[in-house]
């Protein structure tokens, strides 16, 4: 027997005054460990063990989420991070140059240190840094020293419409001040909440249906149709979410929402939750939005200040509140279920579907998940009609979607158009055509995880059901490039960004993206060897076919277009060079 003396330690006060200061409250886990990492520098064995201690949670349940999220650091340091974006977009426009160029410059800096980031949801800023929690860009690699003394690039103005833009969720861009409640409301914002609350909550979902409004996440379910599985689900409390995770490469469009008219996307939530029976709401946010985020933060108070958010909602009996919560850097976190599970304080790893949020969400409760523009169109919708809404497009898809220009084109950005514009009305009529000298060779149209597209498509309306013609809509990104961009260096990159975001629970998607990647860079390295391009269309398959969510599912849409069209620079990247 030994005589070992047990000696009781309490946690650090400063992490239990943290806690307290979240209600002690576990799934805050994410919102405690960023506020702690933001005073210390990052989070130790200790101040995680403390925090689980304080919280009441195992040891390990908080060890797991504190090593889930990139934007968590388990090194304390001093320094503050500059996270330099190696997305596809930031690769495109000279990432790897500002890469090394911000690394020199602050190689010997004590008071920084740099990091690799995927997408940072800047890519018209690309390529794209975050300094602390200020986004900058574009940023060229002589500007590289100056990110720390203030200087942070420019923003696009997106006040004015480009010719043939037909602006509804952006109609208010540059008329108001997106951080004055009184701006917004003489523009006749939280209009359309009032018209609604003087309806039946069954009445304004039969509009939103009527209307065909699909959802902007990008897979385009009938918004309608969602609200109404959530109103009809027999148990309460009911929620609602506000997906503003926009974490894929090319899209940035919520973001653009955010800073032109947070209350637009309030109301439209605040719709949501009256029809649905919801009276607690939550917009997840991606950690890297800090000011987007604080914007948001800003606007609830306003509403709830002045009655259109909070308790009794301008007298009546209606109670609705929302919540920010930021993530810490995952794209998974996007997928509706891992943003759920994250919400409740965990990793943020996919749920097996069904159940679906509708019926089995938030803390088992029904739930509705839809995209900040899905609740942007809302508004506009409720106070203008449903035939109106749908008379706005002649595609398949009604009303207007907001769709991002990027790579060779004179004039990349944002702009709002009806569905089924063609990737060369996308390139003359809204982004000026391409840059001078510059020929196309092809387009990724959706995202990411969308579809490599080669000319002969060009003229092919994109809507949802192009996907089946082989053009993907998606969330509405169209990334342009010329002649001088190889598919196959150019699928590596995309491949770079899946093997780093996948979350690593099932093994197709976490084994394949890595074995993908590893062929891509032999074969953009002189080292492809024969068969290798056969052997990423097989590993397409398997990840299709058998991973656990939609991440490693679609990985193989953009692989299979790339080999599809452009099976001939594969198989010339096959032979060795040297
Ligand atoms: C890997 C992955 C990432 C996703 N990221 C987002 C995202 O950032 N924002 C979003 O609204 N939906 C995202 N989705 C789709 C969501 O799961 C969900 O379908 C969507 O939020 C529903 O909103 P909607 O019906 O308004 O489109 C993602 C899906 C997957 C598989
Ligand atoms: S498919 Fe990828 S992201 Fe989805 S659960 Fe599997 S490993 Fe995670
Ligand atoms: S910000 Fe770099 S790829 Fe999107």
């Amino acid at each position: 027997m030994t005589n070992k003396r047990i000696v009781y330690r309490p946690p650090n006060p400063e992490i239990v005054q943290i806690v307290e200061d979240y209600r002690r409250d576990p799934a805050a886990i994410l919102e405690i460990y960023s506020t702690l990492q933001s005073r210390r520098g990052g989070l130790d064995k200790e101040s995680i063990r403390d925090v689980a201690r304080a919280l009441n949670i195992p040891e390990t349940k908080a060890y797991e989420v504190a090593s889930f999220y990139s934007m968590l650091s388990l090194t304390p340091q001093k320094q503050g991070v500059i996270r330099v974006c190696d997305g596809p977009v930031c690769w495109l426009c000279g990432g790897d140059e500002l890469r090394q160029a911000v690394d020199q410059a602050y190689a010997d800096d004590p008071d920084w240190r740099v990091e690799r980031t995927s997408c940072l949801g800047l890519c018209d800023r690309a390529p794209a840094v975050l300094v602390g929690e200020d986004q900058a860009g574009p940023v060229q690699p002589e500007q590289a020293p100056r990110l720390t003394h203030g200087w942070l690039g420019s923003a696009i103005d997106y006040s004015q419409p480009r010719p043939g833009e037909v602006r509804i969720m952006l109609a208010l861009a540059g008329k108001i001040d997106p951080d004055s409640l009184t701006s917004a409301l003489q523009h006749g914002v939280y209009a359309g909440f009032k018209h609604a609350l003087g309806q039946s909550p069954g009445s304004i979902i039969d509009q939103v249906e009527a209307s065909g409004l699909s959802g902007r996440g990008g897979a385009g379910f009938s918004v309608g149709r969602k609200w109404r599985f959530v109103a009809q689900a027999a148990r309460s409390p009911k929620y609602v979410i506000c997906n503003a995770d926009e974490s894929e490469p090319l899209i940035f469009k919520d973001r653009v929402l955010i800073d032109t008219n947070p209350h637009q996307i309030l109301e439209g939530m605040a719709i949501a939750g009256y029809a649905t029976g919801a009276q607690q709401a939550y917009i997840y946010i991606r950690g890297e939005y800090a000011h987007q985020s604080e914007r948001l933060e800003r606007a609830i108070h306003q509403a709830e200040q002045a009655g259109w958010l909070g308790d009794h909602i301008q007298g009546g009996d209606f109670s609705f509140h929302v919540h920010v919560h930021r993530g810490a850097g995952a794209y998974i976190c996007g997928e509706e279920t891992a943003l759920i599970e994250s919400l409740e304080g965990k990793r943020g790893e996919p749920r097996n579907r069904p159940p679906y949020p509708p019926t089995a969400g938030l803390q088992g409760l029904p739930t509705l998940v839809n995209n900040v523009e899905s609740y942007s169109a809302v508004p506009a919708i409720i106070q203008k009609g449903a035939e109106w809404y749908r008379s706005l497009s002649q595609a398949t898809t009604p009303g207007t979607k907001l769709y991002m220009l990027l790579g060779h084109v004179r004039q990349p950005g944002l702009f709002e158009a009806p569905f089924g514009i063609t990737l060369r009305q996308a390139i003359d009529d809204f982004g000026g055509g391409m840059l001078p000298g510059s020929s196309f060779h092809f387009a990724l149209t959706g995202g990411a995880a969308g579809t490599i597209v080669p000319a002969s498509l060009l003229d092919e309306p994109i809507d949802y059901p192009s996907a089946a013609k082989g053009i993907a809509l998606g969330a509405g990104a169209f990334l342009i490039c010329d002649k001088r961009v190889s598919p196959v260096a150019f699928l590596r990159q995309l491949l770079h960004f899946f093997a780093q975001e996948s979350c690593g629970k099932c093994t197709p998607c976490r084994v394949g993206t890595h074995q993908s990647l590893e062929i891509l860079t032999r074969l953009t390295t002189g080292q492809g060897i024969a068969g290798d391009g056969a052997t990423l269309g097989r590993l397409a398959e398997v990840m299709q076919v058998a991973s656990f969510c939609g991440l490693g599912q679609s990985v193989a849409i953009p692989v299979k277009s790339a080999l599809l069209h452009f099976a001939d620079d594969f198989h010339q990247a096959e032979v060795p060079t040297t």
